[in-house]
């Protein structure tokens, strides 16, 4: 591929504004300083820098983020920042898009991707991805309210009860395992069971566990071959 359309398709701009990183020197090429734009690179392997950054080339790209509270996964947020405002704008550019919602106050696991067949596998209820939540309730978790949410809740946008795979975790925590994602659908199932949402934390999609390693507002890239293992 020419290096410029490469760039291009990594986010790093317009086809003039890439040719421009080249011809003022602020690409490498697997480390090596580009000298034209109009250079044939080989994309399998190919590692690009500019301006410092360094990017290894992928056709799609898949993010996991620590979703920090108080920001929306939007584009156009109301009330927060938006969760778009974390990544830097090669990525914005490429067209990444949040795989599912997160509430503006939930943190934890949110994946990111522009890999459009992905993200309908990841979200489409025919594939019921699990998705694991941490819950802070306000009231003790009682045996009748795990039951409950094992048993199946009645939502009313929903034609049959709703039902997780919950454990209660602590006094007032509980571990609650979905494979839908309705508008707010642990706060009102939580609801539906007699208790309150506190706090909501999202550790696990499918295969894939929220790192440790990973603080509040940060992201990394995952790796195609653990894509593979959490949408197979
Ligand atoms: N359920 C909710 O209520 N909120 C979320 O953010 C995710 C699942």
């Amino acid at each position: 591929m020419r290096l410029d359309k490469a760039l291009q398709s990594q986010g790093f701009g317009t086809r003039k504004e890439c040719r421009l990183h080249v011809n003022t020197g602020r690409v490498l090429v697997n480390g090596v300083s580009a000298a034209s734009p109009d250079d044939e690179v080989e994309t399998v392997g190919l590692v690009l820098t500019v301006s410092g950054v360094e990017w290894a080339f992928a056709e799609k790209v898949y993010l996991a983020l620590h979703k920090p509270a108080d920001v929306e996964c939007s584009h156009t947020p109301t009330h927060h920042p938006s969760v778009f405002s974390l990544l830097p704008p090669y990525l914005i550019a490429r067209g990444v898009q949040c795989v599912g919602r997160l509430d503006a106050d939930t943190t934890g696991l949110l994946l990111l991707s522009d890999d459009g067949t992905f993200i309908q596998k990841m979200t489409s209820p025919k594939h019921k991805m699990p998705k694991r939540y941490v819950v802070t309730c306000a009231e003790p978790v009682t045996d009748a309210q795990v039951a409950a949410l094992r048993a199946g809740v009645v939502l009313n946008d929903a034609p049959e009860p709703v039902s997780g795979d919950a454990e209660r975790a602590g006094e007032r925590l509980l571990h609650l395992t979905i494979a839908e994602g309705k508008y707010h659908q642990v706060k009102r199932m939580v609801a539906a069971a007699g208790n309150h949402v506190v706090t909501l934390h999202r550790d696990r999609v499918g295969a894939f566990e929220l790192p440790t390693t990973l603080a509040p507002r940060e992201w990394m890239r995952i790796e195609p071959t653990i894509v593979q293992s959490i949408a197979p």
